[in-house]
């Protein structure tokens, strides 16, 4: 879909609309709430991209839900990765015996959850599973990245809205859009 709508003062081309999102998120909260069946999902949001998103699956999940949230930065102020690291904000809770589902924005090059994973897993939960909202698997640096839940699949654009932004911006944009610069 290739609408164009204008807010503040760049052109955001649309890529998913509110209704395509929502439509996505119900069936893949079916699908893990079915796969979870008889279990607890301990979700770990990762601020601040995966905010929108994990509120809205928690919300549609039909087992018990149990939520905690950590920040980590891969970016510098660009669009680049930077290959490095850094816990912003760590878990407040040990993950001893729960059954994690991470809750990412965007895989890109899968640098963020390789190393996410490998962290998490040293505090050993019964299980990790990944849950993202995008992924770009063009741009995978990290192919051992195993994805087990993806809403969409986009080629390789920057986007933004539903939790991601540009230059911190956009964050609150109810859909998905391309930023068309200059
Ligand atoms: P990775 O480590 O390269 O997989 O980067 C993942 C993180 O980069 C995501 O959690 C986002 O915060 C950010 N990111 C990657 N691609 C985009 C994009 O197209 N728009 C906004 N943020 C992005
Ligand atoms: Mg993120």
């Amino acid at each position: 879909m290739k609408t164009e709508e204008k807010t503040m003062a760049d052109k955001i081309r649309v890529l998913l609309t509110e209704e395509e999102v929502d439509t996505k998120i119900n069936e893949i909260a079916a699908k893990i709430s079915e796969d979870y069946a008889g279990k607890q999902i301990h979700l770990i949001c990762i601020l601040k991209g995966g905010v929108f998103f994990t509120c809205e699956l928690a919300k549609r999940l039909t087992v018990p839900v149990s939520m905690d949230f950590m920040s980590v930065s891969s970016y510098g102020a660009g669009t680049e990765s930077s290959g490095v690291v850094k816990i912003i904000k760590d878990l407040d809770e040990p993950l001893e015996g729960k059954d994690v589902l991470i809750v990412e924005d965007i895989i890109d090059s899968g640098r963020t959850l390789s190393y996410l994973i490998e962290v998490l897993k040293q505090r050993k939960p019964n299980s990790v599973h990944l849950c993202t909202l995008l992924d770009k698997p063009e741009r995978r640096v990290k192919k051992q990245v195993h994805v087990d839940y993806t809403c969409f699949t986009i080629p390789d654009e920057f986007v933004v809205g539903y939790g991601l932004d540009y230059d911190q911006k956009y964050r609150n944009l109810p859909y998905i859009g391309v930023v068309e610069l200059g």
